[in-house]
Formats: C-alpha cells, structure tokens, sequence
C-alpha cells in the first residue's frame, strides 16, 4: 500500500493535457497492455495497433494524456454517449499503464475529466461497461458519485473467470440545476 504522501507527491508532478499525434506511440503501448490483459476492456487482446489507435482518435472523441517525468502514464478518452438527443450525457474511458496503476493517475484523470465534462457543458457521464470484478475501476466510480444503475448478467468473457456480469454506471454533473 502506498503512503498517501507518496501518492499526493507523484500526483503534484503529474500533467494532464490534450494528446498529440507524436503521443500516439506511447498510448499504443499503453492500450495494447490493457487490453492484452482481457480482463477490463472488451477489446480483441491482440488488437492491432491501427484498430486501437482508430478508436482511441475517434471521431467526436476528444483524447487527452497524463506524463509523469515526461513520461505519458495514462490517457483517456472524452466523448457524448449517444449521438443527437442523447448526446449531452458524456462517456470516457481510462487506461493507466500497468506498472503505473495503483499511484492515484487514475483518479487525477478522472478529476480532470469530470471537469471537462462540465466544461464542455454535458450533463451527466455515463459508464456503459464496468466489468464487476475491475476492483479499481469500481471503487473510484463509486468515489467519485458513480452509481450502478444497471447490471448486464454475464456480459463480458473475462479471459481467464468466464462470463462475469458488467454494470452500468451514471452520475449527474454540476452543470445540471
Ligand atoms: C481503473 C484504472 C483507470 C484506475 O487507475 P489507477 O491509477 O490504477 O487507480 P488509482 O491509483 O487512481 O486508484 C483509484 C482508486 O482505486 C483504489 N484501488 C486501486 N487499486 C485497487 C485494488 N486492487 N482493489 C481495490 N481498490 C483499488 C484506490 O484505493 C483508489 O481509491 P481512492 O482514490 O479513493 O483512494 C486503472 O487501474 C486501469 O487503467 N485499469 C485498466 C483499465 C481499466 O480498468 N479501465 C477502466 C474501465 S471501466
């Protein structure tokens, strides 16, 4: 377990800003590591790099990095959930390094993130697929004002548990009055 001053030190030194085109290497090693893992994101585990980065850079899809020591740790994605009349609720989706995880880059992103939610005037965030064995995902949602309200029985091939229920999760966004 890290010391929380540990944590808040690292977490001083961390920048978090719009990706780059000459980020895209380091997302890529970041995704593919994810990924490969099958155990959080839905993706193919061997997922070329054109896919994920096609994904990742989507249209309507805004990108963002956290560096550490010049180093990207952690990026992700800001986009509305549904298109049209659905599209002032957000969605996101985050991915730290694995030998990053654990040091409180995930929750600055997802800070950063809410705050640029309400920035850019969405109303609420909603999570489409939490896999419900995500310890880590699932505790900072739920830190941050998340709320299951859905459950999708068996919804995701865990690659190494089987079928494992995912939830869906939502919070409104100080925009809303
Ligand atoms: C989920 C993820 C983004 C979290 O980022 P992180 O940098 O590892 O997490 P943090 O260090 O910011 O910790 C976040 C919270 O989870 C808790 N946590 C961390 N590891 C945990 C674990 N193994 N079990 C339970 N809780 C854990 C921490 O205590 C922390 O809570 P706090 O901020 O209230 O103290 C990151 O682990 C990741 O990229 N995982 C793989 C991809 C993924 O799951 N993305 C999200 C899909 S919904």
């Amino acid at each position: 377990m890290k010391q929380p001053q540990a944590r808040n030190s690292r977490r001083q030194s961390l920048q978090i800003r719009r990706a780059r085109k000459n980020d895209r290497d380091a997302i890529w090693r970041i995704f593919r590591a994810v990924v490969a893992r099958g155990d959080t994101y839905v993706f193919d585990p061997h997922i070329s790099r054109t896919k994920a980065l096609g994904y990742w850079f989507g249209q309507k899809r805004r990108c963002y990095v956290a560096v550490s020591d010049e180093r990207i740790v952690g990026t992700y994605i800001l986009n509305p959930n549904q298109p049209a009349l659905g599209s002032h609720v957000a969605n996101a989706g985050f991915m730290v390094a694995p030998s990053a995880q654990g040091r409180g880059i995930g929750r600055a992103m997802a800070e950063h993130c809410l705050r640029e939610a309400e920035r850019l005037g969405f109303r609420a965030m909603q999570f489409n697929f939490v896999v419900a064995t995500n310890k880590p995902a699932l505790q900072l949602w739920k830190a941050l004002g998340f709320r299951i309200v859905g459950t999708l029985p068996g919804a995701f091939r865990h690659i190494r548990r089987g079928f494992i229920d995912v939830y869906v999760m939502y919070r409104q966004l100080k925009a809303v009055v």
